[in-house]
């Protein structure tokens, strides 16, 4: 079995003009773990997803995923590596059923290829059978087989976060960025993301990184905790350590003496 942290990050660093949005941030996520990223905003948490998850060049430093050194690389190449991310704000295609936003989130299909479709019938449509398979399924997972065929841009924001997530499933991601994935979403609602997220962790053997603000939804799913403040790491550790130190509610609330 392959022991290495699923991602290790080091000495990552990326500067807006004179912002330094990440400052310098080392840390590690091991195989099966749930990790929160906190902190307040402008600390540099979605930045980190970005120059993490190939959307953007991170200024310094390098990113591994299982070992391999993947800084720079494409979010495609990265997507295809097991490293899947969702954004802050759902990014579904609008014009698109809800089956077909996750068949596009499939990893190779290769009915798209003229070429292939011309040499291989079978394989492709073999292949597209199970794309279809794997996205029907996917849907009723996530409790939306009853919208499968409606366009994205009809479905409610909840179930916009939820095809969100299910985008990342089709992908057999190992390590999954969440970009708050409780934002505008109501209570019940979280209730079940948050069920989702336990039942990838413990049943499916997916790895989670989740920046997130409601904090009844980080005591309940994450194992480790990591706030950031200013780009760098300000602590780390269990809920109750986080809750008992001084210095994180100063970052969130300011000092007494600022
Ligand atoms: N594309 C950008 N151009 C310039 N500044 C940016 C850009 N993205 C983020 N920043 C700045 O970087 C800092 C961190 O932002 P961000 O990573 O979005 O924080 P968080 O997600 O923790 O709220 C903020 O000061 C923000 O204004
Ligand atoms: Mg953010």
């Amino acid at each position: 079995m392959n022991t290495k942290p699923i991602l290790e990050v080091q000495n990552l660093g990326k500067s807006y003009g004179g912002v330094r949005a990440v400052n310098d941030l080392s840390f590690s996520i091991n195989r099966g773990e749930i990790v929160g990223l906190i902190g307040p905003n402008g600390a540099g948490k979605t930045t980190s997803f970005n120059t993490i998850a190939g959307a953007e060049k991170p200024t310094t430093g390098e990113v591994f995923l299982e070992g391999v050194k993947v800084t720079g690389r494409s979010t495609e190449q990265l997507y295809h590596m097991g490293l899947s991310r969702t954004f802050q704000l759902s990014q579904e295609y609008p014009k698109m059923t809800a089956l077909e936003n996750l068949m596009v989130a499939c990893k190779s299909q290769p009915g798209e290829n003229i070429l292939m479709n011309w040499l291989y019938p079978k394989l492709v449509n073999k292949r597209e059978t199970e794309v279809v398979q794997k996205s029907k399924e996917t849907l009723e997972f996530l409790g939306l087989t009853h919208v499968a065929d409606e366009l994205a841009e009809n479905l409610s924001g909840g179930q916009k976060k939820l095809l969100e997530l299910g985008r990342t499933m089709m992908a057999d991601a190992k390590l999954i960025l969440l970009d708050e994935p409780g934002a505008g979403v109501n209570p019940t609602l979280m209730q079940k993301i948050g069920d989702m997220i336990i039942d990838l962790n413990q049943n499916r053997g997916y790895t989670f990184c989740l920046i997130e603000h409601d904090m009844q939804l980080i005591e309940r799913l994450c194992h480790r905790i990591i706030v950031l403040a200013e780009g760098q790491i300000l602590l780390e550790g269990s809920m109750e350590e986080i809750r008992n130190n001084t210095k994180v509610v100063d970052a969130y609330f300011g000092s007494a003496e600022a």
